[in-house]
């Protein structure tokens, strides 16, 4: 077995390894590296650690079984019936990746379970319905000729994917790029690479051929770059942070102007009007923030609130964000587990000192949570007394921290909450049906929840404007991403 989690005890000091050309491997160089359980600071697994030589040989392993081999001759309805039958996979071993990844990264298995997996199962089954279903145009030109289009897969796929929701954003990346018929190299972040392995078992138990799809735990700079800059990968798609998307933009321009996708960072603001229901409201600002730890690149982290309700949302929000369960995130009554990393925690706990320091008011929390256990844990934390121009308002923090930021008028929050690099998601609450339609429109992001946060569909398109990134995932709208359109041109005369 590639990786063995079977029970948290198993799991410790298991080992696991590169998936490439349908066999799991050790690196070239024969080095691996240790991923922890953030919960308890402890080695969960050691993993064989990718870097570019293992990425040549996963590139030609993908080239080949794209331009040769089986995958490359498949109907696109047996290419659906792979997908649907990892589909099926994934539901029949639901426990155990979720098991995984609250092992690997710290989150709550209550959201693992109700969340990240049934999600992934959403996302597969999806595309496995779009194999078959990518058709091109026949398009009415000028003369006697018959003039039509073909889609076609853009060829070999880099994906390099973050930490936050290991299963989900591998199933993001590989629903679209198999269902048209793509052949992938995926790179799972350092800290979570569990779950891509385990999948990748799945993924041949499928019946998958050899080369379709290459999972390579490893490094950003090494194994990340070597996919990034790679001559022959045809496109890349990355999710992470802003900082790694501009340079994977740099790589694919000067190696091959590889295609790119990027999602990246955001800053959301989250809009509270007076007319709103306020305890509706307040439920949605808990689920924007504190949601997966707050490591969500949507999180609603700018919670603008009116006036006049003010000190109403922000004594309610208090009241739930210290009723939340922090600990152990393998107990089904967690509801907030560890933060990913030591790394990721202080990053968060420098944002908090800052906040202090530009006179921000805190609300509660403000430090790590020693009482919920040994490993990274917060407390969930409320800012009030924001200003637009603090480190705190500005930055993405990726932690359980919210600014609460007061309004007067909602023209005013539009702009306020427009006043950023990023663009990856809004909200807003009101009762207000033409309100919230028009603030709808008003608001530079992708993604722009009315009266709700956080919801998801495989069915409907996610990603950023501006610095939060280029393209979309999900939907119809993703399956470009992994297409070329070829004109065909036919005499008739
Ligand atoms: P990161 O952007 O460094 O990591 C994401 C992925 O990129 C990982 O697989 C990593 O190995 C890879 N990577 C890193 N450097 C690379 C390079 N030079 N070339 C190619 N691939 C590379 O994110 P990190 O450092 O783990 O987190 C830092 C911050 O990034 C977070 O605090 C958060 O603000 C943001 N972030 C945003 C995410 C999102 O979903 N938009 C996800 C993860 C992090
Ligand atoms: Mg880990």
């Amino acid at each position: 077995m590639a990786v063995a989690i079977l029970s948290p005890e198993k799991a410790i000091s298991r080992k696991g390894k590169l998936l490439i050309n349908g066999e799991f491997v050790d690196a070239l160089s024969g080095k691996e590296f240790e991923t922890l359980n953030p919960s308890t600071g402890e080695v969960l697994a050691h993993v064989a650690e990718a870097d570019k030589a293992d990425v040549d040989r996963a590139v030609k392993a993908a080239r080949t079984a794209f331009e040769e081999g089986p995958w490359s001759r498949m109907n696109a309805r047996e290419r659906g019936r792979l997908l649907l039958r990892l589909t099926q996979l994934v539901a029949d071993h639901a426990d155990e990746l979720a098991l995984i990844d609250t092992l690997d990264n710290g989150k709550p298995i209550r959201e693992t379970t109700h969340v990240d997996v049934p999600l992934v199962i959403d996302c597969l089954g999806y595309y496995a319905g779009w194999a078959d279903k990518i058709e091109g145009e026949t398009i009415p030109v000028n003369g006697p000729f018959l003039n039509y289009t073909l889609k076609e897969p853009v060829g070999v796929v880099g994906q390099i994917i973050p930490w936050n929701f290991p299963l989900l954003m591998a199933a993001w990346k590989l629903g679209p790029a198999l269902a048209t018929g793509c052949t992938v190299v995926l790179k799972p972040a350092e800290q979570t690479p569990l779950s891509a392995l385990r999948l990748g078992e799945l993924i041949l138990e499928a019946g998958f051929p050899e080369g379709v799809v290459n999972i390579l735990p490893g490094f950003g700079p090494t194994a990340g770059a070597a996919i990034a800059s790679h001559l022959d990968v045809d496109k890349v798609a990355f999710t992470g942070s802003t900082e790694v998307g501009r340079l994977i933009m740099e790589m694919a321009a000067k190696s091959n102007l590889k295609r790119v996708t990027l999602e990246l960072g955001g800053k959301a603001p989250n809009i509270v009007m007076s007319d709103a229901i306020i305890d509706e409201a307040v439920k949605g600002a808990v689920t924007g923030i504190f949601l997966n730890q707050g490591e969500v690149c949507c999180a609603g982290s700018r919670l603008f609130v009116e006036d006049k309700v003010h000190d109403e949302v922000v004594s309610k929000l208090k009241a739930y964000a210290e009723g939340i369960k922090v600990g152990n995130p393998l107990d089904p009554a967690t509801e907030m587990g560890a933060q990913v990393s030591e790394e990721q925690l202080d990053r968060i706990l420098n944002y908090c000192q800052s906040g202090k320091a530009e006179g921000a008011t805190v609300v509660t929390g403000g430090g790590r949570n020693t009482a919920a256990g040994k490993g990274y844990f917060m407390h969930p934390t409320i800012f009030s007394d924001v200003k637009d121009s603090m480190k705190i308002a500005r930055e993405e923090i990726f932690g359980p921290v919210v600014s609460a930021i007061r309004f007067s008028e909602i023209g005013e929050a539009v702009q306020r909450g427009n006043r950023t690099n990023y663009g990856l998601s809004a909200a807003v609450w009101t009762r207000d049906i033409k309100k919230a339609h028009t603030i709808a429109r008003k608001l530079r992001a992708g993604v722009v929840w009315i009266n709700t946060y956080n919801t998801f569909d495989a069915a409907s398109p996610f990603g950023g404007y501006k610095e939060s990134g280029i393209g979309r995932e999900l939907g119809k709208h993703a399956l470009a991403n992994y297409l070329e359109t070829k004109s065909v041109w036919v005499a008739l005369e």
